[in-house]
């Protein structure tokens, strides 16, 4: 279930959370990596990590992935001196708010980066890839579980999931593989900064929440980020070879 060393692959999102816990693992592969997030110091500690397993020395760009011409760039410079592998979508941005409270910005905020960024990655960097290659777009539960608090975040990761299925359509006659992974409640700053209120924290997501229509989690635990990128590297592996066009719950069960 692994990704043969020397292979070449692109991961957003790789500063901090699921993107560099998909990193680390494909990093362990002998994965040569192109590290992409608009967090320097995030990326430069992740990029030490991934040295710090023995992998190839990561290539490091700084890049909003709203900004189609950065992303274009950045992709560039990863498949300079040879096609590219496989594609990870990690990046994502979360502000919770409802129907009445969400504003025209926090709307704009949510699809300029979970949306538009990862079809900007895909865009631009589907023609770079390999006949066969692998790409995998990490969208949420939320995508087709409906959440309170969250309409701007859930609509954009709906949106997310459609668009990656159906270039997925578009390039399995190239062979290339598109799945997207969707995460439950998964420890990371994204989940914790949630984590404001009274009730909320491990126990609160756990236990589910009967006002907010959350069932709770029914294996008992949140996940790790490890637990995501586990099945990200599933499906950019061959193993996966013969999937394509899935959306993976990974969530404990929390899309019951
Ligand atoms: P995180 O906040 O730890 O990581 C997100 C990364 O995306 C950060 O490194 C951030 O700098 C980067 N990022 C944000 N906006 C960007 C932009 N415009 N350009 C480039 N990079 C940008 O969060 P986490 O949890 O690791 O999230 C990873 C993915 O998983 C996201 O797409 C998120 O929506 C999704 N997810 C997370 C869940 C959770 O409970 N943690 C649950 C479901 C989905």
């Amino acid at each position: 279930m692994t990704t043969p060393p020397g292979r070449r692959l692109v991961v957003t999102g790789a500063a901090g959370g699921i993107g560099r816990a998909v990193a680390l693992q494909l990093a362990g592969q002998g994965v040569a990596l192109s590290l992409f997030d608009r967090n320097p110091a995030g990326l430069a500690a992740t990029a030490d990590a991934v040295r710090g397993v023995g992998a190839p020395d990561p290539l490091i760009a700084v890049v909003d992935v709203s900004d189609r011409d950065a992303v274009a760039a950045a992709l560039g410079m990863a498949a300079a001196d040879a096609p590219l592998d496989g594609l990870v979508s990690a990046a994502g941005v979360l502000e919770p708010g409802a129907l009445s409270d969400t504003t025209d910005a926090a709307w704009q905020r949510h699809f300029a980066v979970n949306t538009t960024g990862v079809f900007h990655l895909l865009q631009h960097g589907a023609p770079l890839l390999r006949d066969g290659g692998s790409i995998v777009v990490v969208s949420s539960n939320a995508a087709r579980v409906p959440r309170t608090g969250m309409l701007a975040y859930a609509a954009s990761k709906a949106a997310t999931s459609a668009l990656t299925r159906c270039a997925g359509l578009e390039l399995a006659a190239r062979g290339i593989r598109c799945n997207v992974v969707e995460p439950g409640s998964t420890d990371t700053a994204m989940l914790r900064e949630l984590w404001t209120d009274a009730g909320a924290g491990v126990d609160g997501a756990v236990a589910g929440s009967p006002e907010a229509f959350r069932v709770g989690i029914p294996l008992g635990r949140v996940g790790a980020p490890e637990d995501v990128a586990a099945v990200v590297c599933f499906l950019l592996s061959d193993a996966a070879r013969q999937v394509t066009l899935q959306q993976v719950f990974v969530d404990g069960g929390a899309s019951l």
